[in-house]
This record gives structure tokens, sequence and C-alpha cells, in this order.
């Protein structure tokens, strides 16, 4: 009995260790569209700190160029976060950060001009059904009036600069811009809409690893588990011979042996007062689930740089 306790920790560790690590960047401000010399902070959000992760840039200039790599030219690192001081047009791509296995987070397109009108609008795709507010704004204002285009085509004006598109289709997905009178055009940026999922506890939606990388895991993940289960079985199997001879040599060993039991049975009392029921596999089964659920839960956005 006392090895099922054993087992229980193992298996724990086992699934964590195994899971592959995820990352969701974000920025801030939270915005697709900046002005030359904006500060910018890119900041990834990963569910395993020691996974080692960098964040990498493809733009007009360079391609998988790293923050903070001295050859490259861009960004400060700062623990999760990336700074960049003075961000510029020749700035503007796609951004996204990876472990040594691969991509671990969402691409995140930014857009750098040297004009004087921005839209603000969402970093990263938006769930059906959501209400999406796109800001036109200058440097200097922004609640001044602005004409809205999707895809090349006018849609509304907006008297504040502020338009919302309430609960959005996947109809609202497209290439948004505006323009202020007297000020100019924006640059445009690409709006997404994700699906709402249908089942009640959805995996991140924007961070999953491909499924070759989940098969991978997977598979080592379960030779793991074998591994494990063969050394368990020839343990129990090695302790039970051993049990059996001691016991028939002398009983007074025997004795020890029962008040070890009693020993190792104690941290699982609580539960086992709280629910009544002696059964073993029940009280791995609720545990994992206890483990699982702070990994897929990332909808706080941490703004710190940890
Ligand atoms: C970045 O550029 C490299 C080289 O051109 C390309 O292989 C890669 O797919 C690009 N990555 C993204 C996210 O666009
Ligand atoms: C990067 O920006 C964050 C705030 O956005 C700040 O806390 C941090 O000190 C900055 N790091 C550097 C190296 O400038
Ligand atoms: C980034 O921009 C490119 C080209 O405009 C577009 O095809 C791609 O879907 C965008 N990606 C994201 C994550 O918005
Ligand atoms: C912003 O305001 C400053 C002074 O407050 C002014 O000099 C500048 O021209 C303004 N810029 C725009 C784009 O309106």
């Amino acid at each position: 009995m006392p090895r099922t306790s054993l087992l229980l920790p193992l298996l724990l560790t086992s699934l964590l260790g195994c899971r592959p690590s995820q990352a969701r960047l974000t920025v801030s401000p939270s915005s697709s569209q900046f002005f030359e010399g904006d500060f910018v902070t890119l900041i990834c959000e990963e569910d395993d700190s020691s996974a080692g992760w960098t964040l990498r840039r493809n733009t007009s200039r360079d391609t998988r160029a790293e923050c903070g790599d001295h050859n490259q030219e861009w960004g400060e690192p700062t623990g999760s976060c990336c700074n960049i001081s003075y961000i510029d047009p020749m700035d503007s791509g796609v951004y996204w950060s990876e472990s040594r296995e691969g991509p671990i987070s969402n691409m995140v397109n930014l857009t750098v001009t040297g004009g004087s009108v921005i839209l603000q609008s969402p970093v990263l795709p938006v769930m059906e059904g959501d209400d999406v507010t796109l800001l036109c704004k200058t440097k200097n204002s922004s609640n001044l009036p602005a004409a809205f285009y999707k895809d090349g085509v006018f849609i509304r004006k907006a008297a504040t600069g502020h338009m919302t598109i309430q609960h959005v289709s996947r109809s609202d997905e497209g290439l948004y811009k505006c323009d202020i009178s007297g000020h100019g055009e924006s640059p445009s940026s690409w709006i997404t809409v994700t699906e709402k999922p249908t089942t009640p506890a959805p995996p991140a939606p924007t961070s999953r690893p491909g499924l070759p990388a989940v098969l991978a895991f997977g598979s080592v993940c379960v030779l793991f588990l074998l591994v494990l289960l063969v050394l368990l079985m020839r343990d129990c199997v090695c302790r039970k011979l051993e049990a059996d001879q001691e016991a028939g040599e002398d009983a007074i060993t025997d004795d020890t042996t029962y008040s070890d039991i009693k020993i190792a049975q104690e941290p699982q009392q609580p539960v086992r007062e709280a629910r009544e029921t002696p059964s073993k596999p029940e009280v791995i089964y609720s545990s994992v689930k206890k483990f699982t659920r702070p990994t897929t839960d990332d909808q706080a956005i941490r703004p710190e740089c940890i």
C-alpha cells in the first residue's frame, strides 16, 4: 500500500515535466501600430520560465533577429520583456518567441509609421462574439473625428475617433485603416477573429504547439511512464519477496513492517475523512486535475518584466 503514495508524486512530476512549454506574446501599449519614437515593450508570458525562450523578429532589415543580441542591435531584454526605446519604421514586422524546440508563442505584427495617424487595433486575435474598439489617433490627440475603412472600403465615420464593432463575427475579419482629415491616413492592420470554442474548458487559443511537437512529447511521456511502471513493478516484486523471506525468518520484523505502513498512510487521512471512501485511484485522479489547471490558465496579463 505505501507504494501507491510514492507513485502519486512521481506520476505528477512526470506529467508536468513532459508537457511542452507555451508562451503568449503581448505588447505594451496594447496596439499593433506605433508612431516613430514610441517606447514599446514586448511581453513574453511563459508558463515555464526555465524553458529558455528567445524573442525573435522578421523585418525588412533582418530575419530571426534576437532581442538584445549585439549583432542585431535591437531591443533591450529585461526578464520576460524586451524593450524598444525608440521604435522606427524599420522595426515593422512580425515578432514571436521560441525555445530550443521551436516556436512557443503566437506571432505579433507591428507596424511603425513615420506619418501622423495610427489605428490602434487588437494585437491578438479577437474571439467571436466579443466587442472590439478601434481607435484612430494622432500623436497629440485621440478624439478627433475619423473615418474607418475595411479592405479599402469606407465603413463608418466616428466623431471622437473611436469605433466599436459589437459581437464580432468571422465576417469582420480583414484589413483595417483609418483617416483623420487634415492629418492623414493610418497604415493598415489585419484583425483576426477566432471561433468561439464550444467546450467549457478550452486550451490557450493563442499559443498552441504544432501537432508534431505534441505527438513527440506525447510519445516521450508514454515511454517515460512505461519505464516508470516497469521499475515500480520490479521494486514491488522485490519488496514482496523480501517481506516473505523476513516473515519466514522472524515474527518481530513482521510487526515493524505493520507500523511502517501506518506512518506512510498518514498524509492521506484528511482526504479519507472528507470523502469516506478509501478508493486510492480516485484520490490520484482528483489530484492530477488540480495540478494541471494553473498551467492552462493564462488569462491574466502580467505587465511586469519578472
Ligand atoms: C522569418 O524569416 C525566415 C527566413 O526568411 C522564415 O523562414 C520564417 O518563416 C519567418 N518567420 C515568420 C514568423 O515569418
Ligand atoms: C523595460 O521596460 C520596463 C517597463 O515597461 C521597465 O520596467 C524595465 O526597466 C525596462 N528595461 C530596460 C532595460 O530599459
Ligand atoms: C501579419 O501580417 C501579414 C501580412 O499583412 C498577415 O498575412 C498575417 O496574417 C498577420 N499575422 C497576424 C498574426 O496578424
Ligand atoms: C502636437 O502638439 C505640439 C505642441 O503641443 C505641436 O507643436 C505639434 O505640431 C502637434 N503635432 C501635431 C501632429 O498636431
